[in-house]
């Protein structure tokens, strides 16, 4: 019988939140608008705030806001909802889903947060069992991240930038079709979110061998409220 012979090198993975990706921008155009007159005049400043003040022209951010007044927006909600416990008329909703497809989505949420004083969760694929990606006790808006999830691979140096919306399944995808000999230490279920899993260590079937996806992490990109980026470079 012919055996596969899977050999791991020290590949790295950078992790980051913000790549662009044209795909991620085409698949975004086709979404609806929100109606922003329908939110409630307690949401409506951190509304115009995401809206007027802190936009990249080249890519406007309101194909990215649902209110709950949009047709949409329970089925943006619903699909990230894995455990279906909180798939309930009952759970509390978000007053408003941002689905960046930019960093400057990601930007902009994050300042207009700050400045408005909003809570803010973060979902990449939602698997969190308590939900807390996409359920709060106080009301809450959601930055979902699954229009982020670019994935590339460079086979020569052994690195890969993932986005934080990118599932494993598709990362494991992405590295068996440039190269039989390489992978990377992650968890075993498909559906897992990159941002959420790598930055909670990252267990998997890997890990007695080669460890946590945190200990392959040597580079990120993240968005605060205080500068655009922080460009980290470390070596993990
Ligand atoms: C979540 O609930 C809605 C109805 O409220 C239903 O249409 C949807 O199929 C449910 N999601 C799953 C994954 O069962």
């Amino acid at each position: 019988m012919p055996k596969m012979r899977i050999i791991y090198t020290h590949n790295k993975i950078h992790y980051y939140l913000s790549l662009l990706n044209p795909f991620v921008l085409v698949l975004l155009s086709l979404l609806c608008s929100p109606s922003l007159s329908a939110a409630n005049s307690a949401h409506n400043t951190f509304l115009h705030c995401l809206v007027n003040h802190y936009s990249d022209l080249s890519h406007p951010i309101t194909s990215s806001i649902f209110t709950p007044n949009n047709a949409l927006f329970s089925s943006v909600l619903q699909s990230y909802i894995r455990n279906l416990r909180f798939n309930t008329t009952t759970t509390r909703k978000p007053f408003l889903i941002i689905t960046a497809s930019h960093v400057s989505h990601v930007q902009s949420t994050i300042v207009c947060a700050q400045k408005h004083n909003k809570l803010m969760k973060i979902r990449s694929g939602g698997h969190d069992y308590e939900g807390v990606s996409y359920v709060a006790e106080e009301p809450f808006f959601l930055l979902d991240m699954f229009n982020l999830r670019a994935i590339e691979i460079d086979i020569e140096t052994e690195t890969a930038w993932v986005q934080a919306g990118a599932t494993l399944g598709e990362i494991y995808h992405s590295i068996a079709q440039k190269s039989k000999i390489h992978a990377f230490p992650a968890g075993t279920c498909p559906t897992v979110g990159a941002g959420g899993h790598i930055s909670g260590g990252g267990y998997g079937s890997l890990m007695r061998k080669y460890g946590l996806s945190i200990d392959h992490v040597i580079d990120a990109q993240i968005v605060d409220a205080q500068v655009k980026f922080l460009e980290s470079n470390f070596i993990a």
